[in-house]
């Protein structure tokens, strides 16, 4: 693998490539490591590389003459080259990138600086944008050294033993195991027994096992792309019963105040699938409680009748795993009635979410409200699901986050409550397996 990285600061990379695994790979002639001053490809007497942007605005930009002449000429005539750009609004790097970009013979990595490079470079040259992350940094020079190192890692020879970074983090999509050396015992704690064991098959189950653990522990995200046995995803079942999440989340569907479609306030009726299909989706999301806020007597007893059934009538014998859904469901005349019984239960106030199917200002997304809600904080959250043409307004005032409305890549807009609440607690609650 050759690397030819184009910079205005190439002695940035003289500490890091001269050292460790990348010295002797370079050694071994399994890597080579070029670097090039993109001032040297200038054509004036003060080597510039900048220049004020078309349109006006704050910053420089890399001009786009001096990076053309250096790839024209560091592009080999090689069939397996690349050229990356480095910028924060590329792909996200991972382990994955890494793996694909190790099969290349030639990579050539474009390190800009001030606001970036003219986009005609982007345009006529790159084959790929890469970034390191969600944040801005002052330069490419890190993002080349971080692409450098981890792709080598890939090359075969480069880490000496060929199978290790198979057993790294990231590899079948987990993390990496616990690992322990010498000594057997330091301040009282003890490496686990299997690995003194000398029992290789006992050491690769528990191994396994224990990157499942981690990886349902600190990034249940990645379970989603692991691929794993029926029996690694028995594993994973039996952490939902022993380790489950740690968050307090209870919804609501309001039947009253809401409005109708000429905008007025009214009282909607009990729909016997709604109250079904999101019992059950409350129930297989974790929710501690799905709350009915109906005032209407009428409907109240309609309501009771069809939980009786369920849960202590012909019904809970008919279907257990549905009395169990209608257990979690109870009846109450107010909005407020629900968040008092929230703070009695939790000993404090519940978080209320509402949810729209129209926009409004300063909504919160499903990523940061999910995040919020696994803070570990242990905060109680109620969300608010409405029927009819929405929520009222004092209700949607009084809440401390209005959600984003669900949407696809249409502008059709009118979801069932039901099918609407499915979306939102799978998108808040899921466990990707
Ligand atoms: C100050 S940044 C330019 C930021 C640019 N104006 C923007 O808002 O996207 C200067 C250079 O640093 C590099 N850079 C900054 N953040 C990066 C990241 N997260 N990943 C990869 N490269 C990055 C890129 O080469 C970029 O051209």
């Amino acid at each position: 693998m050759r690397y030819d990285i184009l910079t205005i600061f190439p002695e940035f990379f003289e500490s890091p490539f001269s050292i460790g695994i990348l010295k002797k790979a370079q050694e071994k002639g399994l890597i080579e490591l070029n670097t090039y001053d993109i001032r040297d490809y200038t054509d004036n007497k003060h080597r510039t590389v900048d220049d004020t942007p078309y349109g006006g605005g704050g910053g420089m930009l890399m001009k786009v003459a001096p990076i053309s002449a250096a790839i024209e000429d560091v592009k080999s005539k090689n069939a397996k080259s690349l050229v990356i750009l480095t910028t924060p609004d590329g792909e996200k790097f991972t382990d994955k990138t890494a793996r694909e970009l190790a099969y290349y013979e030639q990579i050539i990595i474009i390190c800009g600086r001030y606001e970036g490079v003219d986009e005609r470079i982007r345009e006529i040259y790159v084959d790929k944008e890469i970034s390191i992350g969600d944040y801005v940094l002052l330069g490419g020079e890190n993002a080349a050294s971080v692409i450098v190192e981890s792709v080598s890692r890939f090359i075969p020879g480069v880490l000496g033993n060929e199978l290790s970074p198979e057993n790294d983090s990231f590899n079948e999509g987990l993390l990496e195991y616990p690992q322990y050396t010498r000594p057997e015992e330091f301040e009282g704690k003890k490496v686990p027994d299997v690995l003194l064991s000398g029992n290789h098959k006992e050491i690769d189950e528990w191994r396994k096992k224990e990157s499942i653990k981690r990886t349902f522990r600190k990034r249940p995200d990645m379970l989603d792309k692991a691929i794993l046995k029926t029996e690694e995803i028995d594993l994973v079942k039996e952490l939902k019963e022993t380790d489950p999440a740690s968050f307090k989340a209870y919804i609501a569907l309001i039947h009253y105040p809401v409005y109708n479609n000429q905008l007025k306030i009214i009282n909607t009726a009990f729909t016997n699938l709604d109250v079904h299909d999101i019992a059950r989706s409350a129930v297989s999301y974790g929710i501690e409680k799905f709350y009915l806020v109906q005032p209407n007597l009428e409907q109240q007893k309609l309501v009771n009748r069809v939980l009786k059934h369920w849960t202590t009538g012909e019904g809970a014998s008919f279907n257990k795993s549905r009395s169990e859904a209608l257990h979690l469901v109870a009846l109450r005349d107010t909005l407020q009635d629900v968040t008092q019984e929230i703070e009695e239960i939790e000993g404090e106030k519940p978080l209320t979410i509402v949810t729209d199917a129209r926009s409004t200002d300063n909504m919160i997304g499903f990523g940061d409200l999910r995040e919020l809600i696994f803070s570990g904080e242990q905060k109680p959250y109620l969300i608010l699901f409405g029927t009819g043409w929405g929520l009222a307004k004092e209700i949607m005032e009084s809440a401390d986050y209005t959600l984003k409305p669900v949407s696809g890549y249409t502008n059709y807009n009118h979801l069932s409550v039901r099918s609407a609440a499915a979306i939102i607690l799978d998108r808040l609650f899921s466990c990707k397996i």
